[in-house]
């Protein structure tokens, strides 16, 4: 039989995915959408980490962006692709904003989520790969990174942003 890991979940076209989270990603709520296509109940999602649903695909950058976006207060939109309880699949794109209680005190954040199309998330696969790879690539070099490849790569402009720039620039 076909791996399971294989196996990608389409998201109905009219399917709205919402989860709740407290201010450090716990969940404290699914909706029954989220259970059905995740294929966890609400009491397993309930109370876990959100990155119970973490996909070894997802870039670490785009969760970067999207706690540093949150935690300022804006609304942070972009594609997930998310692991199914039996190791299958499946693409969202999704907005995550803040909660608020009744004083108007943030005490959490919700995502909405919605299909992608089958084009976007083609497209998705390779550019979210393409990122991994430079993430990794970066990892690597910088355990050994020393004086003279600082020199190369910076022409003598040790900034991050430079060698940021020039690494991009050789690992393509
Ligand atoms: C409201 C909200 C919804 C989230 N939804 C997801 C999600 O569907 N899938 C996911 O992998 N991470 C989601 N995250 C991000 C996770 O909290 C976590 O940062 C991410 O899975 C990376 O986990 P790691 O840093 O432990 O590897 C969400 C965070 C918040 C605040």
């Amino acid at each position: 039989m076909i791996g399971s890991k294989l196996v990608e979940i389409e998201v109905p076209q009219k399917a709205m995915i919402v989860s709740h989270t407290d201010l450090n990603g716990v969940i404290t709520y699914a909706n029954d959408t989220f259970c059905l296509i995740s294929g966890y109940s609400s009491s397993e999602l309930v109370g876990k980490p959100h990155n119970i649903l973490r996909h070894p695909d997802m870039p670490s950058s785009l969760f970067k962006n999207l706690w540093e976006t949150v935690a300022e207060g804006k609304m942070w939109s972009g594609y997930v692709k998310n692991m199914t309880k039996d190791g299958g699949y499946y693409w969202v794109y999704a907005h995550v904003s803040r909660l608020f209680d009744k004083d108007g005190k943030p005490v959490g954040y919700k995502s909405l989520r919605q299909p992608v199309s089958k084009e976007k998330r083609n497209e998705l696969e390779e550019s979210y790969t393409r990122l991994k790879e430079i993430e990794e690539h970066k990892i690597k070099i910088n355990t050994w990174i020393d004086a003279d490849l600082i020199q190369k790569l910076t022409d003598g402009d040790s900034s991050l942003g430079t060698l940021n720039r020039r690494l991009r620039e050789i690992l393509g």
